[in-house]
This record gives C-alpha cells, sequence and structure tokens, in this order.
C-alpha cells in the first residue's frame, strides 16, 4: 500500500497557491477601496456571472441559501403570510427544504429518480395532483447534474406555479436542451460555498432571473425590502454579496471552465478504473448483482456533468465499512445525504415515513462520494480507484 499518499476529500490549497497573485491582488484592491458591501466589485461580478451563465439578470447574496430564501420570496405572492405548498426533492441538502419551511411554507418531498439522483417528474406530477394550495415547485441540480428541467418546467406550467432551480451545485451545468441550468426557471440559485466548483473565501450566494421585475425584487428584498433609501414597501432580509467575496469570485470564474474539464477528466478516469473491474453505471440498479459498484450516469451531450461530487454506489450494507477503509487509507469521503429530508427530525411534523420515498432512503443507505477536485494527481486519483477496486472485489467474493 503507498503509504505516503494522502487524498482528501476537497483540497483547496493547490488552487489558491496557482492563483495567488491574481486574487491577493483583487483582495487587496477591495481592502483599499474600503468599499466592503455590494458597490462595483460586486456589479463586475454579477455582470461576469450574467454573461457566464447566459441569464439577463444576477443578483448577489450572502449564501446560497438565502438566495433560496430570497427566490422565494420573489415568485411566491403572499409570503410569509400564506399557506402553500412546495414541492421539493428530499434527497438534497436541508437548505432547499429549509427555505420552504423559513418562509412559512410547507415542503412536499418528491422522490428521487435512482439513476440521476434527481427529483423524479413522474413522482412530482402525482404529488402536484394531491396538492390544495400548490405555489411552486423547487429541483436541484444534484452533484452538478442537471434535472430533468424540461419536465418540471412543463408542470410547473400546467399547474400554474413558478419553478425555482436549486442551481447550488451546478454553476456550469447543462441540461438536456444543452441550456445552462438556473437560466429557465422563474429564478435559478447559486450558491459559492469554498467547496462548489465556484467557491469562495467564505459564504456567498446569487439568484439568477430574465424576468425585470422579479429581479429589481430580489434586489430590492435583499437589502430589507428598502426602496428607496430607508423606505420599505415590503419585509426583506439582509442578504448582501461582500466586496471582498466577489473579488475572488471574480477572479476564479476565468478558470472555471479548466476545473470542470479537469473534474470531467477525473470521472473519466474513475469511470473507466471502476468498469475494468466489472462495475456498471448507475442504470442498473445494484440489487441486479454484478460488480458490487455503480459509477454516476451522465446524461449524454448537449447535457454536462460538470461533477461538483462523484457519487457511487454500493449495496448498504458495504458502503460504511467502505467508507471506514478509505479512511484507514487516508482517503476522504462524504455521505451526501445519510439523512433525506422527509425523515429529518425537524420535519417530523409532516408524517413521513422513511418508506415513503423509497429510493431517497436507497440512496442515502448505499451512496458516497469520492475526492473529485480539478488539482487530485494521477497518483491520487490512481491510489483511490485501486483502494476501491481491491476492498469491493474481496469483500464481493467474501459475500459470495
Ligand atoms: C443543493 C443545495 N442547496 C442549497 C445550498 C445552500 O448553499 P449555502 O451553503 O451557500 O447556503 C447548498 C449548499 O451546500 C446545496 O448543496
Amino acid at each position: 500500500m503507498p503509504d505516503h499518499i494522502t487524498v482528501p476529500l476537497l483540497d483547496l490549497k493547490p488552487q489558491y497557491q496557482a492563483l495567488k497573485p491574481e486574487i491577493d491582488a483583487a483582495i487587496q484592491a477591495v481592502v483599499d477601496s474600503q468599499y466592503f458591501i455590494l458597490g462595483p466589485t460586486v456589479s463586475d461580478f454579477e455582470a461576469k456571472c450574467a454573461q457566464y451563465c447566459n441569464t439577463p439578470h444576477a443578483l448577489g447574496c450572502a449564501s446560497g441559501s438565502d438566495a433560496l430564501l430570497l427566490a422565494l420570496m420573489a415568485v411566491v405572492p403572499g409570503v410569509p403570510k400564506i399557506d402553500g405548498q412546495v414541492i421539493c426533492p428530499s434527497y438534497t441538502f436541508f437548505a432547499t427544504g429549509g427555505a420552504i419551511s423559513r418562509l412559512g411554507l410547507t415542503p412536499v418531498y418528491a422522490d428521487i429518480d435512482p439513476v440521476t439522483y434527481n427529483m423524479c417528474p413522474e413522482h412530482v406530477a402525482e404529488l402536484a395532483e394531491q396538492c390544495d394550495n400548490l405555489v411552486a415547485i423547487l429541483p436541484v441540480h444534484l452533484y452538478g447534474q442537471a434535472c430533468d428541467l424540461d419536465a418540471i418546467l412543463a408542470l410547473g406550467e400546467q399547474h400554474g406555479v413558478p419553478v425555482i432551480e436549486d442551481a447550488a451545485q451546478a454553476i456550469g451545468t447543462r441540461d438536456a436542451q444543452g441550456e445552462m441550468v438556473g437560466t429557465r426557471g422563474a429564478v435559478g440559485t447559486w450558491s459559492f460555498f469554498p467547496s462548489k466548483n465556484l467557491g469562495g473565501f467564505g459564504d456567498a450566494g446569487l439568484c439568477s432571473t430574465s424576468d425585470p421585475d422579479v429581479a429589481e425584487r430580489l434586489r430590492i428584498d435583499r437589502v430589507h425590502g428598502m426602496e428607496p433609501k430607508y423606505y420599505h414597501k415590503q419585509i426583506g432580509v439582509n442578504s448582501r454579496l461582500d466586496a471582498l467575496q466577489a473579488a475572488v469570485l471574480s477572479v476564479k470564474l476565468d478558470h472555471l471552465e479548466s476545473w470542470h474539464e479537469a473534474r470531467q477528466r477525473n470521472a473519466a478516469f474513475y469511470d473507466k478504473a471502476f468498469a475494468a473491474a466489472g462495475a456498471v453505471d448507475s442504470r442498473t440498479p445494484i440489487a441486479e448483482g454484478g460488480f458490487p459498484l455503480r459509477t454516476p450516469y451522465a446524461n449524454p451531450a448537449p447535457a454536462r456533468h460538470i461533477y461538483n461530487q462523484y457519487v457511487i454506489r454500493v449495496p448498504e450494507g458495504m458502503r460504511d465499512e467502505l467508507r471506514a477503509h478509505l479512511g484507514e487509507r487516508k482517503i476522504g469521503s462524504e455521505i451526501y445525504y445519510p439523512v433525506p429530508l422527509h425523515m429529518q427530525e425537524c420535519f417530523a411534523d409532516l408524517g413521513y415515513a422513511p418508506e415513503d420515498l423509497p429510493e431517497s432512503l436507497l440512496a442515502s443507505r448505499e451512496t458516497i462520494a469520492l475526492p473529485i477536485y480539478p488539482d487530485l494527481t494521477q497518483e491520487q486519483l490512481e491510489h483511490v480507484a485501486d483502494t476501491i477496486v481491491t476492498w469491493v472485489g474481496e469483500r464481493a467474493a467474501v459475500g459470495a
């Protein structure tokens, strides 16, 4: 075993070292200007981001979680004073469901497609029929792969409700039409949490929209609903993108495409190494047997997966043991997500049983994310793949 190799789940230090002169200069320029909240550095970044995402309006805010709150406030009339339902996936980061509840709305959790881990449109259709006051649909583009946006937008239209795209993990992801995600729904929401493909030096987020009225509402709501200064027609929040984050993100945005490509190369390396051992992709259920590992299925071009996470699937009984084994070999991994939202204690009053969303439950027990960041070396990639192939192969032979 090559003892000298460690592979963290994510290591951002090489990225910073490579860009240090540019980033340090951008930070210093903000410090020199002493203009820290919104202002020209933020507007420049918003314009650059709008161009990258192919959207007319991009409004920075304090986090991806706040972006969700602002989006719901902007497109669901009457919040937080109405009682309404929002359909979203259960298998996602907490912020998706949390934002809905924080505004007094009720999350209605949909199950996922086990192939892509994204919200299943057929289940959304069923739930939408059962809702008595559906006010929005909130899909997530999980792990950096687009959900079935065509189907979900059609459902939004059919039920007369806005679709908000949680694109926190998916900047640069393209959907089945080849369109940038976050641009076809009423609002797209983004996170620049450091672990995202475009990550800041702290918390940061953004909303995108093609509707100028929605953009105006977002612009006002992120500063306490204030327009003009010290006059409030509506109650907003304090959620502004600060200039230091915008400066860092602006430098990094110029390199984002090359990082996506590196992540795709790393994913292709893993795919090939696991396939050589007999693994197939997630279109074949793990219960069907064969080598007990499923690689992530990526929708074909013009769709584009940006691999914010590279998530494999192994049988439930093996997952936690594999994670422990990787830890012993100094290989980082993570479980996204061990407890789907419909099973979270804070949502117990919604009355879900774990089995109500069987695919979400199963994914929470069988999936594990591997290191995929752009700066991984060939040696590190090989170490991860070899370690997994050997362990899964041995474990399968023992279990057989
Ligand atoms: C799907 C999803 N939605 C929302 C968020 C919230 O973003 P933030 O951490 O910037 O608040 C995240 C962050 O991890 C996320 O993954």
